[in-house]
Order: structure tokens, then C-alpha cells, then sequence
């Protein structure tokens, strides 16, 4: 029987208030896991989520780890049928800039259809929508077509240690499952459903460069000792050849596993919009590496990246100072093959070697995870592939993504089972930036989708 057929479509329609009305509440926690001093509202954040989970019908308890702590939740009452372990996180990144949002970011306001908040895509609206469905199947069926568990992190903004930890200790035994579901990116396109079947990884550095003992005036000793944020920069000219787009670090590119024909040929044929695109973020033109497309530098080639510089005088007016140090972060996006631990080896040793007389550098690896490239076959991939198509009519577009999220590829390691990445939001949902939002029509179509899924996960083994 369709799930159409079943009476839970009907509810999650009768039910759409309701649902909006928890995600605001699930909003209105601000659980920032980079910043200590949300700790608190981190703890309380995870204790929403297992209660919501317990009163959805499951067994639900936190695992306290050495950081904040995982809610796992599990029902497994349909023995012989197949079991998804569903993943996601309730942390979110810092909100600022605060002053470009509209509204503040922890009180969840609804515009033209969309929920904007600090995590209404990453990652709280994706997965309540995974809870959601569950909740509507046992509220009408009083069971579910498959076995279901939940482990949802507290920590995936911030490297997520607590939760790899677990995953490989576990070693597949309570987490046993016949596929993971993560909803924790976006869909290609408005009205267009994907499968996602490849993350970068990533080498998270530190860069700290150290002069003089202490800030000096800028016209009794500038010219006479070497000023550490004029060799910072130096530093970071030297990481990227400016024409042809290309990292300069020795053996950067040494283990890149080129991109296949097929896969040029798949992201070519998507629709793609280069001025739209440059629109919607705002810049004149792309940039990127010689001889690939924009798809193709976002989704398969590696990447070193500034995403912070800092040191000297940053307050209003002028202060005239010759700054004692100065520092950056840097990210190195990786595609498959690249092990994040060697990158950073080679990093630091290239940093070294480019660093002008008269300054130290001091470099800390931060965090890292491989990239991950899943096979997108099989009976769980085709059901995936069914719940998308039945929701918006369309059948799903494969892609990749620019973004990490670490523990998949421990899951597939030590689960040993397909991963499903059923993103549920939209390209221009501005996660990690100002105004982040949901579109409301994703959001039900997601709880929809994810309905069907443990519809036809459950057919999956001819069960
Ligand atoms: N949900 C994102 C990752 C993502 C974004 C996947 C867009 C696909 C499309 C996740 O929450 C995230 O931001 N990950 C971090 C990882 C990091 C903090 C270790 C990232 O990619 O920067
Ligand atoms: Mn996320
Ligand atoms: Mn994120």
C-alpha cells in the first residue's frame, strides 16, 4: 500500500501549524557549540530533542561524551524488516554579523513562506523533519514500515570528536542499521530533488605569526624589524597562484583523484545559471581553478581558503602600531584520496618554508575529516530515490557538495551500509550566514519525503 493511501499524509497536512509552532521552539534555542558561553543552551537544546523524540513514541536517552552530549532514540518494534538510523545535529554556528539580520536570529520569524532563524536549514528544520515524519507514522499507525534509530550530535559545527568516538566504539553493534539517513544539505534546485553522493573533507589550520615581544610604535621601529601581518600576508599570497587558480602547496594535488567523464558529463547537464549564480551571492564573476567549470571547483576539486585574518590595531580611527603578531585561519576543502593529516603536513611544512626572515610561525590543525563518495546503487538509494520522486513529482538529480559533514564517512566505514544525504533544504537558504532560512514548502515536503522513505524502506528485502 502507497503511502498515499495511508491516513499519515492526511495528518502531516492537518498538522502543518503544529509543526511549525515546535520548530520555532527548537529554534528559539541558541545552541552554539563553537562558543562556551552557550553552553548551557547547548545541554538544553539536546534535552529538547530527546523529549521530542520520547514523546514521539521512542525509547530516547542522551549519551553524555566528552563534549556536548548525542540523543539517541530507537523503535524497533517491526522485527525482520529493515532498520534506518537517521542522523543530524541540533548545534548551529555563531550568528554573526548580528547586525545584517532583520530580525534577531533566535526568535524565528516567518516571511513570504520561510522560516528565518540561525539553523532553520543547518540543521534543525532538516532534522525535525526526519522526526516529524516518524512521529506522524506512530501517531496514526501506532508503528512504523521499518526499525528506526536516531543519533543526533551536539557537536557538528565544532568537529563533531564526541560523536566519531562513539560511532567507532560502538562499532556497529547498537547502531546496526541497513542504511543511514542524513538531511543535512540542500536539494540542486527549487522543485528539484537530489541525491547527494559526495562531501569534501577537510584540514581546519590555525596560523599564528609572532614578532616583536610586544606592539610597537609604527614610526620609531617600522622599517627596522619585520612586521608580522605584512608577513602574514606575504604567507598567504604564496598559498594560491593567482592566473591559474592552482593551491601552490608541494603535493597538494598529489593523491586528487581526477574527475570521472561521467561525472563531467552529469554536472554539465545540469541546469546551471553562472548569472544567477553570481546574482544571488552577490559578486561580478566567478573565480576558480583553470580548466573546470564552477560545478566542478565547488564539488570535486580541492581547496585553501582564508576564512579569518586577524592581529594589529582593528577599532575605530587610526592607532599607529607595528602589531606584535598576527594570525589567520585557513580551510583546505579535499575531495576523495586526500588524507587530511598529510595535507596539514604538508601545510605547515610549506608555510615554513615560504616564511620571511624575521617572524615565527606557529601552526595548529584544527580539525579534519576525509572527503566521502558514496555508491548511489542500490534497493535503499532506489527507495531514496522513490520517496523524492513521489513528493515532487520530479525524480532526483545526483550531485556532490562543497561542504563537510565529518562523520559520514565513519559511518559508511564502520556501519558498513549505504548512506542516504536526502538534503531537504535549498541552495539559497544562506546557512551560516545572516538571515538563514527554510522555505516552509521544503520543510513539509521534507517531513513528506522522509514519510516516504520508511515507506519504501520498509518494502526494501521484499519484506
Ligand atoms: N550541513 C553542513 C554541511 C553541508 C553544507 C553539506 C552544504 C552540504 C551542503 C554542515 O553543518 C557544515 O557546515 N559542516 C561544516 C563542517 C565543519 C564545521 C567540520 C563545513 O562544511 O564547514
Ligand atoms: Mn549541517
Ligand atoms: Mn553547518
Amino acid at each position: 500500500m502507497a503511502v498515499e493511501s495511508s491516513e499519515v499524509l492526511a495528518r502531516l497536512k492537518t498538522d502543518r501549524e503544529r509543526h511549525l509552532e515546535e520548530l520555532k521552539d527548537f529554534l528559539r534555542i541558541p545552541s552554539i557549540s563553537t562558543d562556551p558561553d552557550y553552553r548551557d543552551d547547548v545541554l538544553r537544546c539536546g534535552e529538547f530533542v530527546r523529549q521530542n523524540l520520547e514523546d514521539a513514541g521512542l525509547k530516547a536517552e542522551l549519551v553524555q561524551s566528552a563534549g556536548y552530549p548525542l540523543v539517541y532514540a530507537e523503535w524497533l518494534g517491526a522485527p525482520g524488516r529493515p532498520t534506518l538510523l537517521f542522523y543530524g545535529h541540533y548545534d548551529v554556528q555563531p550568528p554573526d554579523p548580528l547586525e545584517l539580520w532583520r530580525n534577531p536570529p533566535f526568535e524565528p520569524t516567518v516571511e513570504d513562506g520561510r522560516v528565518v532563524a540561525r539553523g532553520a536549514t543547518d540543521d534543525k528544520g532538516q532534522v525535525f523533519a526526519q522526526m516529524k515524519a516518524v512521529e506522524a507514522y506512530l501517531s496514526t499507525e501506532g508503528k512504523l514500515p521499518v526499525n528506526v534509530k536516531f543519533l543526533i550530535e551536539g557537536e557538528e559545527e565544532s568537529g563533531g570528536e564526541s560523536i566519531e568516538q562513539y560511532v567507532i566504539e560502538d562499532g556497529g553493534k547498537r547502531l546496526a542499521c541497513d542504511a543511514v539517513v542524513v538531511s543535512d544539505s540542500s536539494m540542486y534546485a527549487k522543485g528539484q530533488p537530489s541525491l547527494l553522493y559526495g562531501l569534501k573533507g577537510l584540514a581546519y589550520m590555525e596560523l599564528k605569526v609572532k614578532g616583536p615581544s610586544r606592539d610597537l610604535h609604527s614610526g620609531t621601529y617600522g622599517g627596522a624589524v619585520a612586521n608580522p601581518a605584512n608577513a602574514l600576508c606575504q604567507i598567504v599570497a604564496k598559498l594560491r597562484d593567482p592566473d591559474s587558480g592552482r593551491i601552490l602547496i608541494p603535493g597538494f594535488y598529489d593523491d586528487v583523484l581526477p574527475i570521472e567523464d561521467w561525472e563531467r558529463k552529469e554536472f554539465a547537464q545540469l541546469p546551471f545559471d553562472e548569472k544567477e549564480y553570481c546574482e544571488e551571492i552577490g559578486v561580478k564573476e566567478t573565480f576558480g581553478e583553470e580548466g573546470y567549470t564552477t560545478l566542478e571547483r565547488a564539488w570535486a576539486r580541492p581547496t585553501c581558503d582564508v576564512n579569518g585574518l586577524f592581529g594589529g590595531y582593528e577599532g575605530k580611527g587610526a592607532k599607529t602600531v607595528l602589531p606584535a603578531w598576527s594570525g589567520a585561519k585557513v580551510s583546505m576543502r579535499l575531495v576523495p584520496n586526500q588524507d587530511p593529516h598529510e595535507i596539514a603536513r604538508l601545510f605547515e611544512a610549506y608555510v615554513h618554508s615560504v616564511t620571511p626572515r624575521g617572524v615565527t610561525t606557529e601552526i595548529r590543525f584544527l580539525h579534519g575529516a576525509p572527503a566521502v563518495e558514496i555508491n548511489a546503487e542500490g534497493p535503499m538509494l532506489e527507495a531514496a530515490k522513490k520517496a523524492q520522486e513521489e513528493t515532487w513529482g520530479k525524480a532526483p538529480v545526483l550531485i556532490r557538495e562543497g561542504g563537510s559533514i565529518p562523520i559520514v564517512g565513519t559511518f559508511s566505514d564502520v556501519l558498513h551500509c549505504p548512506v542516504l544525504l536526502v538534503g531537504l533544504g535549498l541552495p539559497d537558504d544562506r546557512l551560516h550566514s545572516p538571515n538563514e532560512k527554510i522555505d516552509l514548502e521544503n520543510y513539509y515536503r521534507g517531513i513528506e519525503t522522509i514519510a516516504r522513505l520508511l515507506k519504501e524502506a520498509g518494502d526494501v528485502n521484499g519484506a
